[in-house]
């Protein structure tokens, strides 16, 4: 099969999209797609934020988050925490996300997600259009119905967004209403 060369980009996939909670008791949440596991002992993620985001600031200040996990069914929800900055609008308390505490941040978790990685930010890296914050992981909540055998998460079970441009945009065509939001927020 003949090939092309094509601008250079990160075309890497399959990459999920998960919601990123952030600021401690003040919190904030966005989208982010831009996520990697980059060690295993111990474990830790990174993130690649763009300077611009309210969220940056409060990774910079707070130096914690959390990684949630969201599911399909939770896509419209999803389509609005990606496009709607928290420098405007409380996207928690529009959307009725309902948290739960963290067992080690100060930053809560989705309780509506399934999974949720505690992370605290171990190192900062610029990277010129985004900062690279890689997070030290502190505690994992999984669902029950959601481990396998071991004990671990069964990804077939969890498998979460898969970013495609057509499940979650970053110009959703539609206008968000909050009592789609609403019934976005919770799993069937
Ligand atoms: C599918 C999707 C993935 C995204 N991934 C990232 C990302 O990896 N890094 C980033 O800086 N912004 C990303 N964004 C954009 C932010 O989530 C978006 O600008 C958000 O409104 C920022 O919220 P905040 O200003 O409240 O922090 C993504 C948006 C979408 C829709």
């Amino acid at each position: 099969m003949p090939k092309r060369i094509i601008e250079p980009n990160t075309t890497l996939y399959p990459v999920p999209v998960v919601l990123i909670t952030t600021g401690g008791s003040k919190p904030n949440v966005m989208n982010c797609n831009r996520i990697s596991s980059c060690s295993a002992e111990p474990p830790r993620l990174a993130i690649s934020i763009r300077p611009g985001r309210y969220s940056h600031s409060l990774l910079h200040e707070s130096r914690e988050f959390v990684v949630n996990i969201p599911m399909p069914e939770q896509s419209t929800l999803v389509d609005y925490i990606g496009v709607v900055t928290g420098r405007k609008e409380d996207k928690i308390a529009i959307a009725g996300l309902k948290l739960a505490p963290a067992l080690k941040l100060k930053t809560p978790l989705l309780a509506d997600c399934p999974v949720n990685i505690e992370c605290i930010v171990e190192q900062e890296i610029a990277l010129d259009s985004h900062t690279m914050f890689i997070g030290l992981v502190q505690a994992v909540h999984a669902e029950e119905s959601l481990l396998d055998e071991h004990g671990d998460v069964d990804v077939k079970r969890a498998l979460g967004i898969i970013y495609d441009n057509g499940t979650v945009r970053e110009k959703p065509n539609y206008k968000f209403r909050v009592e789609d939001l609403r019934r976005a927020v919770r799993r069937t």
